[in-house]
């Protein structure tokens, strides 16, 4: 266990806001503000003294009354170019405008230096004089800057829908909320699609106990990373991107620091987990945004429809990851047990891996399905001695069935060859089923569990599945209220084939 002091000093590392590294912070904050109102002032309240700084020696005294309203309007213009600089950093902490606004005034800087050349060279040895023929170049540096703003727009807070009480029937309000504070390594990603896990039900409906509402749910989602925090070196903005149901783990321990970051003690959840220092509960996909620290950030390639990546990110690395843990592949003889969203996924990755695929499910309504997906046998639980002729043959068998409701562990158990391993993902609402210590002795077998997987899987994963032109069953249903309500009824009698991907984001998002 790390240490509550360790603990803190980690967690900050993703919860801390963003701040302008100093040298932005001197020129942005202290002497652009200063040099702007200067000229402001002088352009208003000392507009003899502003003539005499611009050489504008043909001014005769007093000024005449054009010229004074002329110089009344220019010191508007520093009002609004200090007005805007504000606005700037107020909506923005990416580095990359900042960038932009200096280089844009250092072009605009040197230009102004040659074009008041004609002055003489003691010109330069007069700050404010060359400064205050400079001051309106400002205005169009930082008009450039605000379009490039304009276009990483990402909004103070986020919209989404959410759940505000548990229910079997829930329903989805679409609300406005407060995502964590931009940090450093974080990158927004406006979503465009996300997949229906079977973990929002049980989270929504209430079957796995207390929950942070109102919450919005989702975990496999795909979109467009709009901005990223300055330390950020693994996403590109533009990017199309995915996130999983992992959004945090310490990057420091044991665990994190072999592969096995998904088993930090740390680990956070994309959704309904409590952003340290914060308070803030974490919001998933059924949303406009999402904010997520770049190492739970994947680049989706190319040649992966979003609609199609995204059940991958939590249903199909969840399968993955046990089987290639477990030695999956040719040679192997491999059972998945549920065909859902993961099991179907387990078929089709079971069998890009190159192993012998069994899909178990408890009829055969699913079987032609399972044949075209790739399945090499079926077999239907409900069939009378279903297991004997398989008895003691396989080599893995990954266990994705939701609910314990008529569930024969021991029949399953009793298709594993000596020592082979049982891997339940599964994570039914239930009270769970008795296990006698008898259960394991015909065979030695092992049972175990899986949790998600490392990112280094989920970036092999995706290149799996775009190399094989692996495409998941998806039912692609437009995001709003109601049609998630319909999703959820049809989730709680587990009919669906095979996953559902919700789409459309931009008719209740915007675009
Ligand atoms: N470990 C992890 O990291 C992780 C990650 C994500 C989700 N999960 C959990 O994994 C489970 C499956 O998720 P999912 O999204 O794939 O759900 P899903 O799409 O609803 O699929 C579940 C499948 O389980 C089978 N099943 C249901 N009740 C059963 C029973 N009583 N006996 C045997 N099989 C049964 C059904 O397949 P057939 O019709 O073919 O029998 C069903 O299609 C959920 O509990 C979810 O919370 C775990
Ligand atoms: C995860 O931890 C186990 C146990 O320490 C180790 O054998 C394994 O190599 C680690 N990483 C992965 C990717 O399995
Ligand atoms: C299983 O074996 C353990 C260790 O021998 C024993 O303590 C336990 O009572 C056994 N459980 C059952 C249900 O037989
Ligand atoms: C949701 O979308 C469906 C079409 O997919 C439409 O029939 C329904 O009226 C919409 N509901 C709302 C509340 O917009
Ligand atoms: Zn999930
Ligand atoms: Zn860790």
């Amino acid at each position: 266990m790390a240490s509550p002091k360790q603990a803190a000093t980690s967690t900050n590392k993703v919860a801390a806001g963003f701040t302008l590294p100093v040298p932005y912070r001197l020129f942005f904050l202290l002497i652009e503000p200063i040099a702007t109102l200067a000229g402001a002032y002088f352009a208003f309240f000392d507009q003899r003294t502003y003539l005499d700084l611009t050489h504008a020696t043909s001014a005769p005294t007093p000024i005449p009354l054009g010229t004074s309203i002329a110089l009344s309007q220019l010191a508007n213009l520093y009002f609004a170019f200090a007005l805007s600089e504000a606005l700037v950093l107020r909506a923005t902490s990416d580095l990359r405008v900042w960038k932009t606004v200096l280089f844009c005034l250092l072009v605009a800087d040197f230009g102004h230096l040659y074009t008041v050349s004609p002055l003489g060279g003691q010109i330069y040895g007069s700050v404010l004089e060359w400064n205050a023929i400079d001051w309106g170049n400002i205005g169009f540096v930082y008009w450039g800057a605000s379009m490039r703003i304009a276009f990483l727009a990402v909004p103070e807070k986020f919209t989404g829908f959410q759940v505000h009480a548990p229910n079997p029937k829930p329903e989805f309000h679409k609300n406005e909320f407060q995502p964590k504070p931009f940090g450093d390594y974080d990158v927004d990603v406006k979503i465009e699609a996300c997949g229906v896990c079977g973990s929002d039900y049980h989270t929504v409906s209430g079957g796995w106990g207390e929950q942070k509402f109102p919450l919005a749910v989702g975990h496999e989602i795909v979109g467009t990373a709009l901005r990223v925090g300055p330390k950020v070196t693994l996403i590109k903005p533009g990017q199309r991107v995915g996130v999983g149901a992992q959004s945090y783990s310490c990057l420091d321990c044991r665990q994190c620091k072999n592969e096995n970051e998904t088993y930090c003690t740390q680990q956070l959840d994309t959704y309904g987990s409590v952003w340290p220092d914060t308070g803030i509960v974490s919001q998933g996909g059924y949303s406009s945004h999402v904010r997520t620290h770049e190492h739970w950030v994947f680049p989706i390639p190319d040649a992966l429809p979003s609609t199609i990546a995204a059940p991958m990110l939590c249903a199909g690395l969840t399968a993955y990851s046990p089987l290639v843990r477990n030695g999956c592949g040719p040679g192997k003889k491999v059972g998945i047990v549920g065909l859902g969203g993961i099991g179907h996924l387990g078929v089709l990755f079971a069998k890009a891996l190159g192993a012998e695929v069994w899909a178990i499910s408890r009829t055969h309504a699913k079987e032609a399905d399972a044949k075209k997906m790739g399945a090499d046998g079926f077999l239907a639980t409900a069939d009378k001695d279903w297991n004997v002729p398989h008895k003691m043959t396989f080599d893995i068998i990954v266990n994705t069935a939701n609910s314990f409701e008529g569930f024969d562990l021991d029949a399953y158990l009793s298709l594993l060859d000596v020592h082979a391993k049982w891997v339940s993902v599964g994570l039914p609402e239930d009270e769970g089923i008795k296990i006698r210590n008898q259960t394991f002795l015909a065979n030695g077998c092992f049972i175990g569990s899986s949790h998600l997987g490392s990112r280094k899987e989920t970036l092999a994963m995706l290149q799996l599945a775009a190399d094989k032109g692996i495409k998941t069953w998806v039912e692609e249903v437009p995001i709003n209220e109601t049609n998630l309500g319909d999703i959820m009824r049809r989730m709680q009698k587990t009919d669906v084939k095979y996953r559902f991907c919700l789409t459309n984001f931009g008719d209740q998002f915007g675009a």
